[in-house]
Order: structure tokens, then C-alpha cells, then sequence
């Protein structure tokens, strides 16, 4: 198949499980397995990455362990997406310095969004003198070649030039769970929202072969797992650099003609290219779940159009409709940005209004935080801190009254759910999750995990539902 964008040949991926294969004799010599810890900030697709990265360590011979403590290699899988999400980074990394005292053979890892930021790099390099790799995403599958570097002590080792990115196939993988599964479809970003730093770390768009991901998801199918989520920052451009007329409906579609009995999900679908043709699909495939996260950031045109998100309000307001059309039960989450730039109390009214109007079952709020390198940061940013503050506690405060009512109309209703796992609360030793993916507790045998079951829903709080077995 004709493609675009690069892929990383078969034999880079293979001098790499050789380089695995030389550490695992040399971790075989010790008396105990290097114990490595892979730590996880940010988004699914992160999640995704880290479990290549357990893969690969497994390759080498490292016991996965779950926590830093008396860790062998610890590596760092970081996000830039918020100053908040960072500032928690540098404070955990600087932290490991007293355990490095300790055991002064320990290897620090940091890869990740951060990885790929300069002024990161930078940073590391010069103040956390303790951290012996850095590598960008784009490099992740050389690491491996990294981690030997370092242990062949060619001192620090720092990958981060900017890279656009290519795909890279077979890689080890270690899932973390053994009903949910994550399967990135595409890497990368090209939508230049004004606000966001995804597009410089994550390089430009590029797709799997639709062939390797359905078999993929066959194989997943076949070891029994339960809900499988295709990845993508945005996933409605998937097969825009492959030809042969792939694109992302057909991809579902042919995902969910797969045998088993699973359920598949997709995130995240940004709303200028979310189309009628993948609102169609999800009508027809019953494998399809009926839910859908669709980022809207702004209710306010003017502040949509400087964000660079190429659709208005009404445009918006449209595919909504279309698809409620289609899919009537749809659950819908979305994500907001209180506080960019310049957004005047009247432009947030529009956004409290949309929430209104659309009734999402939950929404992820985010206030402004400007990132180095985006056309934002440079705009005029005049609203006190305490105002964007205050805008964003009603929008929460809206969308919790919003989420509460839309739980209270599943009291009484009997949902197919997937027995996910055990609860906290021993009243309520179970959790499972509805088709649209709402938590539900309910209490019951743990033989249950693992199996769908029909509850009914009796009570409810703004973030989850409490049932029992039918
Ligand atoms: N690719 C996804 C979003 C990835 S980032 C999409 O386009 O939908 C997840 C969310 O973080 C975004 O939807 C946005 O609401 C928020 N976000 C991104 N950059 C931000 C910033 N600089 N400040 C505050 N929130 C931001
Ligand atoms: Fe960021 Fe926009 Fe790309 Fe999402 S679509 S990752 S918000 S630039
Ligand atoms: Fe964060 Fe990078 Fe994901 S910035 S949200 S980890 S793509």
C-alpha cells in the first residue's frame, strides 16, 4: 500500500529486540531481575506508550514492578499538556534524587510530551543531574538502544530533536488489563489548535496500515478481551495518508465486523471532521458503543475561530443534532477551555449556554494554561486569574446539576453492563461500566469480573451509578 508517511523498516525494529536480547543475557547474570517502574501522566495514548515501554523492558529481562521504590530503572512517561500537569513532573522527578543517592546504579527515564519541549530539555540537562535518559515520543521505539547506551556508560544520553515521526511495527507490548485494551490507529497531530502543544510533541499525522490494526484487534478479541478503544489524536483524519480510500468509518466498520464479543470505542474525534458517515456507523454496528467524545472548547464563535478549531458554534450545534439523529442514546463527553485569551464574560455566557443546550453526560473543564511555543501564548491575555476561576466553578457547578439529571434518568432502567472490577466501598464490592462507559457500583460474586450482566440502575451521584443484578 502506497503511503505518505514513513515506516520504520522491519530491520530497525529488529537490530532493537537484539539490543533487548544482549541486556536480558546481561541481566540474567544477576542474581535477581532489575526491578523497573514506568510511571504515566497524561493522556490514553500516553497509557498506550507505557505499555510498550513495560513490553520492551520485560524483553529485557526487568521484573515490571508498580511502584519507585527500591526500582531499578524508573522511566517517566510525561505530559506538557497543562503548566499543572508539568510543575507535578519536575517535583516528582527532583524527589527521586535522595533514592538515586541510595543506590547511585539506578537509571532515570524521561520521555514523553516534556521530552520534546526545549526549554525542558534544557532544564533537565542542566538541574536534574540525576536523570540519565531523555528521549522525545517519536523515539520511543529506540529505547532499548538508549537504555544500553546508558548502561554501557557513554554518560547521559539526550534524544530529543525535533522529529516528525514514522510508524513503528511489532513492538513488544504489556497490557495492563486483561479485559480493556488500547489500540492506537494513528499518531501525531496536524490541527494546530492555537492553544495546544500537542502538535510539536507528538509530530505530524500518520496512520497504521488498516491490515495490522484489524489484526490487532482480532488477536485481542480472541484472548477474550471485553472493550478495545482505538487512539488517535484525532482520529476522524485516520487513512488521510494511506491510499486505497481508507478512512475512519470504514475502519470502524470493519473493526466491528470482527467476531467475539466485545465492544469498541474511539478517542478522540475532533469535531470538524466527526461526519455523518461516522455517526451512520455507529447506528449500524452494534459493536459500535454509543457513546462519543467530541471537545467543543468554546460555545463562542469568535473565540472557536481564534483557537484555530475550524468549525462555529452552529456548525457544532449541527453535528449534535445529526447525530442524536442517528443515535439516539448517545453519550456524549466533551472538553472545554475556560479563560482563553481575550474571552470576554459575554463569549463564556455562550459557553455555559451550549452546555445547556447540548446536555453533555460529562465534561472534562480545563482553565487556560498558556504553553510555550503556541500562537496563544502570545495573545493578550487581559481577565484576572480570580475571574477565569469564578467562570469556571458555575460551568462546573452547570455540568454537575447536568450530569446528576442525566444519571436520575437511568433510575429504574436495566443497562447490559461489563463487570470491570472490585470497588472500594465492600457494600458495593463491584464496579461495571455501561455501553456508554457510566460507572456503576453494585455488589455481587467477583467471579462476575470479567463478564457482562444485566443490572438495574436504583440509585445515582453526578459520577456514578449504583445498581444490582437482575
Ligand atoms: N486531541 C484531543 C485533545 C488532546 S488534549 C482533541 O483535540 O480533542 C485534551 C484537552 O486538553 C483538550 O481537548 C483541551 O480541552 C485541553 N487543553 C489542551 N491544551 C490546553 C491548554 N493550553 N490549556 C488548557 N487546556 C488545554
Ligand atoms: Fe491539540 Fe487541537 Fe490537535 Fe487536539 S486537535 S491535539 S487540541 S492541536
Ligand atoms: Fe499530554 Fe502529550 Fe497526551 S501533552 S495529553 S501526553 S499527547
Amino acid at each position: 500500500m502506497k503511503r505518505t508517511t514513513p515506516v520504520i523498516p522491519a530491520e530497525d525494529i529488529q537490530r532493537q529486540k537484539e539490543y533487548c536480547a544482549e541486556l536480558r543475557g546481561r541481566n540474567a547474570q544477576r542474581p535477581v531481575p532489575p526491578r523497573a517502574y514506568v510511571d504515566t501522566y497524561g493522556c490514553q495514548q500516553n497509557e498506550a506508550d507505557s505499555e510498550l515501554l513495560r513490553g520492551m523492558l520485560a524483553d529485557m529481562g526487568c521484573a515490571i514492578v508498580d511502584d519507585d521504590q527500591g526500582a531499578d530503572i524508573i522511566v517517566i512517561n510525561t505530559c506538557a499538556i497543562r503548566e499543572h500537569a508539568e510543575q507535578r513532573v519536575f517535583g516528582n522527578v527532583g524527589a527521586l534524587v535522595h533514592g538515586k543517592r541510595k543506590n547511585p546504579d539506578q537509571i532515570i527515564c524521561l520521555c514523553g510530551c516534556m521530552a520534546q519541549e526545549p526549554h525542558v530539555a534544557q532544564r533537565i540537562r542542566q538541574s536534574y543531574r540525576h536523570v540519565d535518559l531523555v528521549f522525545g515520543p517519536q523515539q520511543l521505539w529506540r529505547f532499548p538502544e538508549f537504555l544500553r547506551r546508558v548502561y554501557l556508560r557513554r554518560g547521559r544520553v539526550f534524544e530529543t530533536d525535533q522529529d516528525d515521526g514514522a510508524i513503528a511495527e511489532g513492538l513488544p507490548v504489556r497490557r495492563s488489563g486483561k479485559l480493556k485494551a488500547w489500540v492506537s490507529i494513528m499518531y501525531g497531530c496536524n490541527n494546530f489548535c492555537s492553544y495546544c502543544i500537542v502538535p510539536y510533541t507528538r509530530g505530524r499525522e500518520r496512520s497504521r496500515e488498516p491490515g495490522n490494526i484489524l489484526q490487532e484487534i482480532k488477536a485481542l478479541a480472541d484472548r477474550g478481551y471485553k472493550d478495545i478503544t482505538l487512539l488517535g489524536q484525532n482520529v476522524n483524519s485516520y487513512g488521510k495518508d494511506l491510499e486505497g480510500g481508507w478512512e475512519f468509518p470504514r475502519l470502524l466498520e470493519a473493526a466491528a465486523a470482527i467476531p467475539g464479543d466485545f465492544l469498541l470505542r474511539f478517542m478522540t474525534s475532533h469535531p470538524k471532521d466527526a461526519t455523518e458517515k461516522l455517526f451512520d456507523v455507529m447506528a449500524r454496528c452494534e459493536k459500535v458503543a454509543p457513546v462519543i467524545h467530541l471537545p467543543f472548547q468554546s460555545g463562542n464563535t469568535r473565540v472557536l475561530t481564534a483557537m484555530n478549531r475550524r468549525y462555529t458554534r452552529e456548525q457544532y450545534l449541527d453535528k449534535i443534532r445529526a447525530l442524536r439523529a442517528r443515535v439516539p442514546n448517545v453519550v456524549l463527553t466533551s472538553d472545554v477551555i475556560v479563560g482563553f485569551p481575550g474571552e470576554t464574560d459575554a463569549e463564556f455566557e455562550d459557553t455555559l449556554s451550549l452546555i445547556e443546550a447540548v446536555r453533555f453526560d460529562a465534561l472534562f473543564t480545563f482553565i487556560y494554561s498558556p504553553r510555550k511555543g503556541t500562537p496563544a501564548a502570545e495573545l493578550d491575555d487581559p481577565m484576572p486569574k480570580e475571574e477565569k476561576s469564578a467562570n469556571f466553578d458555575r460551568l462546573v457547578e452547570a455540568q454537575n446539576r447536568i450530569s446528576l439529571e442525566k444519571h436520575q434518568a437511568y433510575i429504574g432502567t436495566v443497562q447490559r453492563c461489563l463487570i470491570d472490577g472490585a470497588g472500594e466501598d465492600p457494600r458495593n464490592n463491584l464496579t461495571a461500566r455501561t455501553a456508554g462507559n457510566r460507572l456503576v457500583h453494585l455488589s455481587g460474586d467477583p467471579a462476575l469480573i470479567g463478564r457482562y450482566a444485566d443490572i438495574r440502575i436504583t440509585a445515582c451521584s453526578t459520577w456514578a451509578l449504583f445498581g444490582e443484578l437482575v
